[in-house]
């Protein structure tokens, strides 16, 4: 019979097109192939190591697949909706290869065990791909810290100028948040490494299965042990968007700043050409598209956690056909966050740093206030009286114009005569930052210590 569904036994009337259409996941899980075929090579060798079917249809049937392995590599593979998923695909174009003993493949496995196989096999080996990317981001900050230690730049609350930094310091900010993300994702990767191949439709199997030589063969580190949750769990899944979407909110906050950074008003950093777009209208124009991009596409993956969270929760146990909903949000995930993590380093990599104009705008500024009131209280006058004090000198200031360096020592000493010649020294924001040396500060002598620590790291 043309069309004839793998599960057509109990049906006397047949899908129409347009339904078909609507119930099929080949138009997306198609990119499950590779790992839908590893899970079957896997589960028909234990067939046949088992003897659950013969040892000669074992080997038939694993040549048939690591045929349509290669020819799926070749890309000679093409799949057809009337075959609804990529498991059924698989077997049917493995029924063609090799006639119908490759219907014994099936035995002791369901297409719900079979499907949870697949995107387990497929996270974990994007998991560990957005690792190395990340780790290869983390790589370049370091590189650009340490170029950049004694790169002094206003550090902001509130958007306005508070205290001196150094470049390295913000940058480093992000190093620990990158660090955070790729904590977060090598705990999601021992969720994602265990196998529930093996818990068939809902209840495990009648068959003498061995499931810890599936995972094995696959290379999982465990199995999941009850075989309901094997086939309903979608959690790694959604600790994958959700650290994703922590994950892009770092990226698209660091762009943020990039974009602002390379403005007229700021001009601290400038994109190479190579990560910026022109204007078809004004020709000085040069945007941080990629920029505004990565931040624009923090929008999608927030989505598709949400998604994912609201098609889960009502869902009584076990397999619910809502549950192909979770693929589409999950392979945008990993290409958006694969993508935006090359744009990130290439861009960072590439960028010019303008540090005069960073020192530059610490310069004309007050940002160097609290200097002036910590060296008031280190000469024993109470911290409140000493910001009292500069608040009004502050404000004198700019109704003059100038700044608290440009005040003759004359006036500071009528205002009090703890403040020495001494004070212009302290006021150079170059020399606000290095003297910040607690622990954890922006001291260039910390951030030197932070360094090799963070090298330390990234080696181990
Ligand atoms: N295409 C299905 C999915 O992605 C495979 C599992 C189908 N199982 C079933 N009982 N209909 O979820």
């Amino acid at each position: 019979m043309a069309n004839h569904k793998l599960w057509g036994g109990r049906f006397e009337a047949s899908l129409e097109g347009w339904v078909e259409e609507f119930g099929a996941s080949i138009g997306f899980d198609y990119r499950l192939a590779p790992y839908d075929l590893k899970g079957s090579l896997a589960h028909v060798q234990m067939l046949g190591e088992t003897g659950i079917i013969d040892a000669d249809e074992a080997q038939t049937i694993q040549a048939g697949l690591t045929q349509l392995l290669e020819e799926y590599e070749a890309g000679q593979i093409s799949f057809d909706v009337i075959n609804e998923d990529i498991h059924m695909n698989m077997e049917a174009l493995l029924t063609e290869k090799i006639g119908p003993v490759a219907g014994k493949l099936h035995t002791a496995r369901s297409r719900n065990d079979q499907v949870a196989t697949d995107m387990h096999l497929y996270l974990k080996d994007q998991l560990q791909q957005i690792g190395g990317k990340l780790l290869h981001l983390r790589q370049v900050l370091l590189d650009l810290a340490e170029e950049h230690v004694e790169t002094v730049m206003p550090g902001y609350t509130h958007l306005q100028h508070a205290q001196p930094i150094s470049f390295a310091h913000h940058l480093l900010a992000y190093y620990h948040m990158f660090s955070r993300d790729s904590q977060r994702l090598a705990f999601n990767l021992q969720h994602t490494d265990l196998s529930p191949l093996g818990a068939a439709a809902l209840a495990g199997t009648t068959f003498p299965i061995n499931r810890e030589r599936t995972a094995e063969l696959m290379g999982f580190e465990g199995i999941y042990h009850n075989s309901l949750d094997a086939v309903s769990d979608r959690d790694f899944i959604l600790e994958f968007l959700s650290n994703s979407s922590i994950l892009i909110m770092h990226l698209s906050r660091f762009c943020e700043e990039l974009i602002n950074w390379c403005s007229y008003e700021y001009g601290f950093v400038s994109l190479s050409d190579t990560f910026s777009t022109g204007s078809s209208i004004m020709p000085q124009k040069k945007n941080p598209d990629m920029a505004e991009l990565i931040r624009g596409k923090s929008g999608r993956v927030y989505g598709h956690l949400i998604s994912l969270l609201t098609v889960m929760k009502s869902l009584p146990l076990a397999y619910n056909k809502d549950l192909q909903e979770d693929k589409e949000g999950m392979f945008d995930t990993v290409d958006t966050i694969q993508k935006s993590l090359d744009i990130m380093a290439g861009m960072l990599a590439s960028m010019t740093v303008n540090s005069q104009r960073m020192l530059a705008s610490t310069q004309q500024d007050f940002s160097n206030a609290t200097e002036l009131a910590d060296y008031l209280a280190k000469k024993g006058l109470p911290f409140r009286e000493a910001h009292e004090v500069v608040g009004k000198l502050v404000l004198e200031c700019s109704k003059s114009d100038i700044y608290l360096q440009d005040i003759p020592l004359e006036r500071y000493q009528e205002v009090s005569v703890l403040i020495e010649p001494d004070i212009y020294q302290a006021l150079e924001s170059h020399i606000a930052v290095q003297r910040r040396n607690s622990l954890g500060g922006t001291g260039f002598e910390q951030i030197r210590l932070e360094l090799d620590r963070a090298r330390q790291e990234l080696q181990s």
